[in-house]
């Protein structure tokens, strides 16, 4: 496995590949690797005969310095667990690399950013647009991986690709969840132990919700998932929204045609976890 910090570094790296014709496919994360990104490593080393993993913490996208602060870093595992998963070159920019000048570019993503993620965390997208297009312009992928565990984060990827006619194939992997179903996140290493055990009430109660969904009204079921997270003294939830899987746009009744997904925000003390599940048959 090659590990590079430079573009520079890494346009040489995969000049020859390119050359041969051989597959690129590409994985972005903020490190702090776990089962899911790995996941998402599998089956891009699948379809692709090279593939790119970057770790790179992007300030850009943390609309909260101290979420930034606190972010966790872990390089040395994340290295050791890259190997093993067979991940043939490793990005690893700083932030000079990344960003030699600051990033002004300013996205528009239309009704999209104007829900759930989008409202309560100003400027998120914004950033983690701008790192993922200078990502893909650096690494030039044939097929990039990103995880449903960020299902706003999938859509509004695959928007910006559109928009911009970035030549890349998206692909959406499925959520990895922990043995009790909690979804794992880089997150989950910030709770303590209490706050472990209570937040598996998240992924239990939609998983519940979507038992319901059937038999009771979307209002009900909203106010269900609502309800029975707030009930537990340890967490609060920031929104809980059932929306169509494509537009993003909150949903009224079950007859409404298209996928439906829900979507929640549970604040866990001062750690914020995200999870959804498939409300489609
Ligand atoms: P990060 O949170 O590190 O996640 C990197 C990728 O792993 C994302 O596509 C995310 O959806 C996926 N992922 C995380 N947890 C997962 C799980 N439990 N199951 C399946 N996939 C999972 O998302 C980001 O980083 C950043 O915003 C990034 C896209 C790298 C831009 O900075």
């Amino acid at each position: 496995m090659k590990v590079v910090q430079t573009v520079q570094q890494l346009r040489e790296t995969l000049r020859d590949p390119r050359a041969a014709q051989q597959s690129i496919g590409f994985v972005p994360t903020m490190g702090a690797l776990h089962d899911g990104h790995i996941s998402l490593v599998r089956q891009c080393k699948n379809r692709n005969d090279v593939t790119v993993v970057s770790i790179f913490v992007n300030p850009t996208q943390f609309n909260d310095r101290s979420d930034l602060n606190n972010y966790p870093r872990t390089p040395g595992r994340d290295l050791d667990l890259l190997r093993e998963a067979g991940c043939g070159i490793v990005f690893m920019p700083d932030e000079s690399e990344m960003y030699p000048e600051p990033d002004t570019r300013s996205f528009s993503f239309g009704a999209l950013e104007r829900v759930m993620e989008g409202l309560h965390r100003p400027g998120h997208f914004n950033g983690v647009a701008q790192v993922v297009t200078r990502l893909f312009q650096m690494v030039a992928p044939h097929r990039a991986y990103f995880g449903q565990k960020d299902f706003q984060q999938l859509a509004i990827i695959r928007k910006v690709v559109k928009d911009y006619g970035i030549p890349v194939e998206i692909v959406a992997c499925p959520i990895v969840r922990e043995p009790d179903g909690l979804a794992m996140s880089s997150r989950n290493m910030l709770l303590d132990a209490e706050q472990r055990s209570h937040a598996v009430l998240i992924s239990q109660t939609l998983f519940r919700a979507q038992e319901m969904a059937g038999e009771n009204s979307v209002g009900a079921v909203r106010r269900f998932v609502t309800g029975t997270i707030n009930a537990d003294p340890l967490l609060d939830t920031e929104y809980f929204e059932i929306c169509d899987d494509t537009t993003l746009q909150p949903v009224q009744s079950w007859e409404e045609p298209g996928g439906k997904v829900g979507c929640v925000a549970v604040k866990v003390g001062r750690i914020r976890l995200i999870d959804n599940v498939s409300f489609s048959s």
